[in-house]
């Protein structure tokens, strides 16, 4: 065969190998739908920081919300599906644990932010450090845990398939929840709604 041709030829066959490669890693499965989560939050942390000098507190609050309605109900899937499945199929209990204690202090944030006021001097400061503290989490969680779990030929499918019905059904739920109460009973009330959805 000329070598122009073999080198098409291996091309090709580099090609095909990539494809197969995607193939394997499904949009869909549970990996792939908690590390897309991880980077919308990212994103909107980095939105939220941008917005910290000068942004109207209205939109800083409603950014934050967001970001604790998202971290909240991204924990809730990971604690009842993600990480049960995990600790059973991989020998790791330690880091599991670790993972979780992680979530119940990122919790206690959430609930400080969610029931603060943004004029508050503090609260910028306690996005800010919440962020950084999801940051150091999912790099341990993406470099560590999910690594762990693709080794141990879970069935990622079915616990990404799990993983989008949690999700829809609570969209559904808060879609049908009416507006927030005022600022005074969320105040009141925002550590307990917090735990309840965690
Ligand atoms: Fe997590
Ligand atoms: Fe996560």
């Amino acid at each position: 065969m000329p070598a122009a041709k073999k080198t098409a030829a291996k091309k090709t066959a580099a090609k095909k190998t990539v494809a197969k490669k995607a193939a394997k890693v499904s949009r869909t499965d549970a990996i792939a739908l908690l590390t897309a989560d991880h980077k919308r939050v990212k994103k909107m942390f980095k939105q939220f920081d941008k917005m910290k000098e000068d942004g109207a507190s209205a939109d800083k609050q409603a950014l934050a919300q967001q970001i604790c309605a998202e971290l909240t109900l991204h924990a809730e899937v990971e604690e009842q599906i993600f990480y049960p499945a995990t600790r059973e199929a991989i020998d790791d209990d330690d880091m599991l644990n670790e993972a979780e204690v992680e979530h119940a202090s990122a919790k206690d944030l959430i609930a400080q932010i969610e029931s603060g006021d943004p004029s508050d001097p503090l609260w910028d400061a306690k996005v800010t450090v919440l962020g950084e503290y999801i940051d150091h989490h999912v790099e341990e969680e993406e470099g560590e845990m999910f690594r762990k779990a693709r080794k141990a030929k879970m069935d990622l499918e079915a616990l990404g398939q799990q993983i989008a019905a949690m999700k829809q059904s609570r969209d559904g739920a808060q879609q049908m929840t009416p507006p927030p109460a005022p600022k005074q009973a969320a105040k009141k009330s925002g550590k307990a709604s917090a735990d309840a959805r965690l």
